[in-house]
């Protein structure tokens, strides 16, 4: 008899021991409903700093699971009901997280289960599974394509000259590809058929079992400006004038917040140019005749004639610049030449390539009918329009500066050809110019808005700074363009 109660004791003790699954370092697991254990605990691994991240790939209003973990040996089934050393992993959209100290390993149980499909992630780096507050970036779309750009992931690398060798980049600039590689992929939707999506968490594995739109043609590291490196991804086979949501998913377990982005209406034109080495920043429509056997422009098609120039230009100025003795002497206590090479060859780089633009989707008064008479400095940010909002208060609309050009009128970059279609284009941002002004020294004679290159140009003013004295960063809308596909003015 007391063998007996002392067997079942044992057997109590051991069996749910025994059924439980372990969960490994650097695991991911999946679960639903057919093969989430019985009991749903999971034995956790010993660590100093272990992640136990969750997520959802689907959502259930018949149930709402509950993670519970203990770092406690004295503990065989955390729950709800609490205790020392147990925790609840708190939910949010879908995710969940739990980072702290397992020095003797630890348990995980989940409680209503029930339909939901989920994955475990255990780690030593930190929570496998994470919301990134990080964006994808709009190069721009055409009607059917897009070009979008991922978060940074890793410096330039690149290291500032010094004296006496002091030697600025080429006017054609070559790069080294980055050590690492980004892991980042490119996820679209269209917005307003994601009904199924938007009823969802924004997990990986939920976009996983989804289709993303169009077809990715290019991927490459790209080195688009000195903030870094960044994953260049070219979608075509979109639908024109449709909304897309467009996430990028890190390491197929991390995802990014939404951009929200429209392909342009099916009468646009324009061919998208993207991946120049001398103009790493140029990534938009620009008015050229769409190219022969391809689908857009890069540094094998585009015309000698657009490029020669503007290679001169940049060589000029780096003559003249270093003509200075860079890295011995200053100009600046802020900027050194490279500043001054660097923010040129942005400056020249967009006023050398028009863009083409159309209204922004979100913001339909954007739409500038009839061709503004552009002042000295150009397409100012606000107008004051007698609109009303909800409560009556008088409101500002900001349109994007667009300028109408008709078919067959002269190109504002002389060497560019007549196209034989009408455009809008957006103008240049002003503060693309007096970023170059206040980079080079003023033996150069660099001066905005008079431009020694493409003088007839104007720009679009008031969007980032305000044009005012110190009006640094006080424009209309601060930026140059949005998350919501906003592209303000050609900030390059
Ligand atoms: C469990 O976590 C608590 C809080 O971080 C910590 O103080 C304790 O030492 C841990 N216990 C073990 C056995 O790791
Ligand atoms: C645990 O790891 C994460 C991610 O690697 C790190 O950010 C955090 O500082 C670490 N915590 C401790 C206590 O070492
Ligand atoms: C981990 O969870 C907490 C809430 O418990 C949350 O604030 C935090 O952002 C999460 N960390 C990550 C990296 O997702
Ligand atoms: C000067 O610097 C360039 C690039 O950094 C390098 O290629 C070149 O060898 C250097 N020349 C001398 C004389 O050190
Ligand atoms: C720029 O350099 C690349 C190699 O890095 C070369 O293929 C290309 O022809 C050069 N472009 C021009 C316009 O010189
Ligand atoms: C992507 O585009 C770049 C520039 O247009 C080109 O150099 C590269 O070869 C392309 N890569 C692929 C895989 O097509
Ligand atoms: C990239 O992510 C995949 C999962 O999508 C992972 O298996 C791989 O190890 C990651 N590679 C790097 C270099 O981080
Ligand atoms: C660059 O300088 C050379 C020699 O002075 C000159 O012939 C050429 O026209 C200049 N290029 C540009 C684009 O001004
Ligand atoms: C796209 O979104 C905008 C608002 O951002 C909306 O006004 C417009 O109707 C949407 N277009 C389509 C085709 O759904």
């Amino acid at each position: 008899m007391l063998l007996e109660a002392v067997l079942w004791l044992l057997s109590i003790a051991v069996a749910p021991a025994a059924a439980q699954t372990a969960l490994g370092i650097d695991s991911i697991s999946s679960f639903n409903a057919d093969t989430v254990p019985d009991p749903p605990t999971f034995t956790l691994p010993s660590s100093s700093n272990l992640s136990v991240s969750v997520a959802f790939c689907s959502s259930n209003s018949d149930s709402t699971p509950r993670f519970f973990v203990t770092n406690s040996s004295a503990v065989s089934t955390p729950s709800a009901s609490g205790g020392d050393n147990v925790y609840e992993i708190d939910l949010t959209d879908g995710y969940g997280n739990f980072t702290g100290l397992f020095e003797e390993g630890g348990v995980l149980a989940v409680e209503d289960a029930g339909e939901t499909t989920f994955e475990i992630g255990v780690s030593e780096n930190g929570p496998i599974h994470q919301s990134l507050d990080q964006l994808p970036l709009l190069g721009d779309t055409t009607s059917n394509q897009a070009i979008i750009f991922s978060p940074t992931f890793e410096l330039s690398g690149w290291a500032e000259p010094s004296y006496p060798n002091y030697t600025l980049p080429d006017a054609n600039l070559t790069f080294t590809e980055p050590s690492s590689s980004s892991n980042f992929t490119i996820f679209l939707v269209e917005t307003d058929t994601s009904g199924s999506l938007s009823s969802l968490p924004q997990t990986a594995c939920v976009l996983a079992s989804q289709t993303s739109a169009g077809t990715v043609t290019n991927e490459s590291a790209w080195l688009r400006d000195d903030l870094g490196w960044r994953t260049q991804w070219i979608i075509e086979g979109l639908t024109p004038s449709t909304n897309y949501t467009a996430y990028v998913v890190r390491a197929g377990t991390q995802v990014s917040q939404p951009m929200y982005f429209a392909t342009k209406s099916a009468t646009f034109n324009c061919p998208l140019v993207s991946s120049l080495p001398f103009c790493p920043n140029i990534a938009y429509p620009v008015p050229l005749p769409f190219p022969e056997s391809t689908t857009r422009y890069d540094a094998s098609n585009i015309p000698d004639s657009i490029t020669d120039p503007l290679l001169s230009s940049i060589t000029n100025l780096t003559v003249s610049l270093t003509s200075f003795a860079c890295g011995r002497d200053l100009y600046s206590p802020l900027v050194t030449c490279a500043d001054c090479q660097r923010e040129y060859r942005r400056w020249l780089c967009t006023v050398s390539f028009p863009r083409c633009g159309e209204a922004s989707p979100s913001n339909p008064d954007a739409v500038t009918s009839a061709a503004p008479n552009p002042t000295a400095t150009g397409i100012g940010a606000v107008t004051h329009h007698s609109k009303h909002n909800k409560d009556g208060a008088e409101t500002s609309t900001v349109r994007s500066a667009l300028v109408p050009q008709a078919s067959g009128s002269a190109p504002r970059n002389s060497n560019f050809p007549t196209v034989d279609y009408p455009y809008s284009m957006l103008l240049p941002c002003l503060e693309t110019c007096t970023a170059a002004d206040r980079a080079c020294p003023n033996f150069l004679g660099f001066k905005c808005p008079v431009m020694r290159f493409n003088a007839a140009a104007s720009y679009g003013v008031g969007y980032v700074d305000s044009g005012k004295e110190d009006g640094e960063g006080d424009g209309a809308v601060s930026s140059l363009q949005d998350r919501y596909g906003n592209i303000w003015c050609n900030g390059g």
